[in-house]
Parts: C-alpha cells; structure tokens; sequence
C-alpha cells in the first residue's frame, strides 16, 4: 500500500480535498492528513479523520509519546501533495520557514511533492507568488496549474484548484515506479473516420479507451508518451504529446513521423480497412435508387510498421468473432509483430466502449489467457509484457 500525505491548507477550494480523498480512498492509498489551524477554520478535522479512518495531524506540540511527529509522519511516503495550496504556504515552502504542521512536514519529507495552488487570481499572479513559485520548482517540487474560471472572491481568472482527476493523475505518476524512464513510446487509439461527404463517413465503435489507457499507464512509468489519436470524446492525458488526427492516412502519416525514434509502439486503434474511393466536396443527394458506394483499401499501417522496425518492440491488436485465436496468431506472424492483444467482441465487457476488457496475449510460441479486468489494469499488463519481451 503505498503511503501518501495530504496537506491542506485554508482555502475555500478546501471541500474539493474530501472528495478527493475519497477517490484516492478507492484507489487504496495509505493517506495521512495534515491541517494548518486555518484550514481547520473551513472543515472540522474529523471530516478528514472520518474519511481516512485515522486521526489527523493539526497541532506540531500535541505530542503522543515520544515521537516527533512531522517528521515521523512523512516516512516511507511516497508522495506528499499540498491540496489546496495557498500563496501563504508557497511562500514559507520556498523559503524554508516550517511554523505549522504542514510547512514543518513538507520541509521534513524526503519524497517527491506535488503543490496544487488555489487562491484569487491576483494572489496568483502577484510577482512575489510567481517567484515563490519558480523557487519551489527549482527545489524539484511538482506544479499542478490551477485552472481559469470564476472564483470564489467574484474575481474572474487563473486561480480554480486544478480539475481534481488531473491531480489523481498527477498523484499516480508521481507515486509509480519508472520502468520506462527515458524510453520512447507511441500509442494509436480510437477510430479512424473516412470522409463521403462534408456531411458523412465511415467509422467504427472504437472509443479511444484502451490506447489512452495504454498511454497514461506509459507515462506512469516515465516514458515520453506521444498519442496518435483518432476522434474520441476523452481528455487528454497530461504529460502525454497527443497528435489528433481523423482518417487512416492521417494516423499513418503522422505513425511515419514518430516511428523511427519510439522504442515501443502500441497499435490499439481501429482503424478503418477501406475509405470511399472518392470525397464529394458538397453533401451527395439523397436518390430515389439504391446508391453504391466503391472503397478502397487503406495502408495497413502495423503491416508497414513491421516491415520497417529496427530497435521498436511493435504491439498489434486484434479484433475478432470467430477463430479468434488462429485469426490472431496469423496478424502476429503475417504483421512481423512482437506481441498481439487479441479482444474477442462477442465476449461480455470486452473490446469496444466498455471500461473493461478481456484478452489473450500472443507472443510467438506462447498464448497468456487474461481474465477480465479493467482497460487500465490491462494496459500496465500490456506495458509489462512488451518490456519482458524487450529483455529490459
Ligand atoms: O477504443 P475502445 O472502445 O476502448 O476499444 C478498444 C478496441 C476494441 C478498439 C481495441 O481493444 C482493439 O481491438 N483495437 C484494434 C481493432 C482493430 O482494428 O483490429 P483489427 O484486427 O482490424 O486490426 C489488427 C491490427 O492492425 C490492429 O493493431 C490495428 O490497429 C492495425 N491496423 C488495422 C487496419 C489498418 N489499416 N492498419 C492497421 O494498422
């Protein structure tokens, strides 16, 4: 269980810190809290106590024992975040003063640490703040950007506490190990669309789930992510370079500029087989008659990528409904892959839209039967078994 400190500080955007907690709670983090006396003026410490079902550290000269206790708190973390932050607290982080519980921990915690600002945007863009800021960052303490909207003052501007799953990524990322650090990733992900029309296209079911899942769990274990993506509705992952793109040639083009320098490359997009022969540049007339509508095939792009790896370990995918597992091994020999990740869509909670999913890896003399799981749990397995079979 990996031990995380939140420190709270007296902000409004204070009652976000519950439900973050909560999140972090179902995520099974060991947390411990720790208040200054006036973040205890806008929540009473027993809604933190209640939620992480321990008492929470608010007075430095309370001791129990003989425990010092902002340094005996901070051990063996493995992140310790500051959520909401105030200009107040920056300003003493950056210079070292430690007169309350959480300036006294930070100072002592030897773990990375994350800040999360939320205050008046004047506060925020006042040069003292911004220098403060600048000194954190250079001690390696990690910013989480607040976000632009009305404030709780009435002002309007940069000063909203940062939208919390961004933190609940940022807390991951910071607390994973770095297996990939240094190493170059690309993912493909969501569907291609392939234009009749201003109006229409052709598409598929892809929901962009997986690769994204793929790319996020990449950049958890410090790799330099780049993300080709199809049209989705999701957001993009911070610290991940997301390339949009929208037809099959589009995501080979840009694959093409990516590919040489990737040390691994992740082919979860469904990407379309065929595109219309030709594009109308007004929106075609409906007719009395049955219409025909002539497609030709795209490039295979995993096809090419196999053809042209060097030093890039290349996992495909493969969607199917029947012979699953011979249809899949011929993708695997036939594309010159390293691995397959074979989703059989008539299994229950897998393959498109789902957050779950339920696949077999096919490597060259061995089949690994997963049972169901979730995309995200899945894409770390996927990660593992690609560095496994890179030897590193
Ligand atoms: O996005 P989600 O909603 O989360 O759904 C996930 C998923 C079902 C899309 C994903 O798990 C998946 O199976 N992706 C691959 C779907 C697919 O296109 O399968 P395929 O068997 O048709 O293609 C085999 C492989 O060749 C794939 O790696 C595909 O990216 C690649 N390909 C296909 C056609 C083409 N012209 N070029 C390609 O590179």
């Amino acid at each position: 269980m990996k031990k995380i400190i939140i420190g709270i500080t007296g902000s409004i955007a204070i009652y976000k810190t519950c439900d973050l907690i909560s999140q972090l709670k179902k995520k099974n983090y060991d947390i411990e809290v720790i208040m200054t006396e006036n973040a205890t003026r806008f929540i009473n410490p027993l809604t933190f106590g209640s939620l992480i079902g321990k008492p929470v550290f608010t007075d430095d000269f309370d001791e129990t024992g003989y425990q010092i206790k902002h340094i005996h708190i901070v051990e063996n973390a493995s992140c310790f975040i500051i959520v909401p932050a105030t200009a107040n607290i920056i300003a003493k982080i950056a210079n070292g003063i430690a007169d309350d519980p959480v300036s006294s921990a930070f100072l002592a915690a030897t773990c990375p640490k994350i800040i999360a600002p939320a205050m008046n945007v004047h506060m925020y863009e006042n040069t003292a703040t911004q220098k403060n800021i600048e000194i954190c960052r250079s001690y390696h303490i990690h910013f989480i950007e607040p976000a632009v909207g009305h404030l709780a003052c009435g002002y309007e501007g940069k000063g909203h506490l940062a939208p919390l799953e961004d933190i609940l990524e940022y807390i991951e990322y910071v607390t994973s190990e770095h297996p990939l650090k240094g190493k170059h990733v690309l993912v493909s992900a969501g569907p291609t669309q392939e234009a009749l029309d201003p109006v229409r296209y052709i598409t598929n079911h892809s929901s962009g789930k997986m690769g994204y899942a793929i790319a996020v769990a990449a950049r958890n274990w410090g790799a330099h992510v780049t993300l080709i993506s199809g049209p989705t509705n999701l957001k993009k992952p911070f610290g991940v370079d997301v390339i949009d793109v929208i037809s099959a040639n589009d995501m080979f083009e840009r694959i093409k500029d990516f590919m040489d320098f990737q040390d691994y490359i992740i082919m979860s997009a469904a990407v379309g087989d065929y595109r219309p022969v030709s594009y109308s540049h007004h929106k075609i007339k409906k007719k009395d008659h049955e219409m025909v509508i002539q497609v030709e095939k795209n490039p295979d792009i995993l096809a090419y990528l196999g053809q042209h790896k060097n030093r890039q370990t290349i996992c495909g995918f493969a969607m199917e409904t029947e012979n699953v597992i011979d249809n899949a091994r011929k993708k695997f020999t036939e594309k010159n892959c390293d691995l397959i990740v074979v989703n059989d869509l008539f299994e229950d909670g897998a393959g498109f839209q789902n957050d779950t999913n339920k696949v077999a890896l096919i490597t060259k003399h061995f089949v690994d039967y997963l049972h169901l799981m979730s995309k995200e749990e899945l894409a770390y397995r996927i990660i593992d078994k690609l560095i496994k079979i890179k030897g590193e």
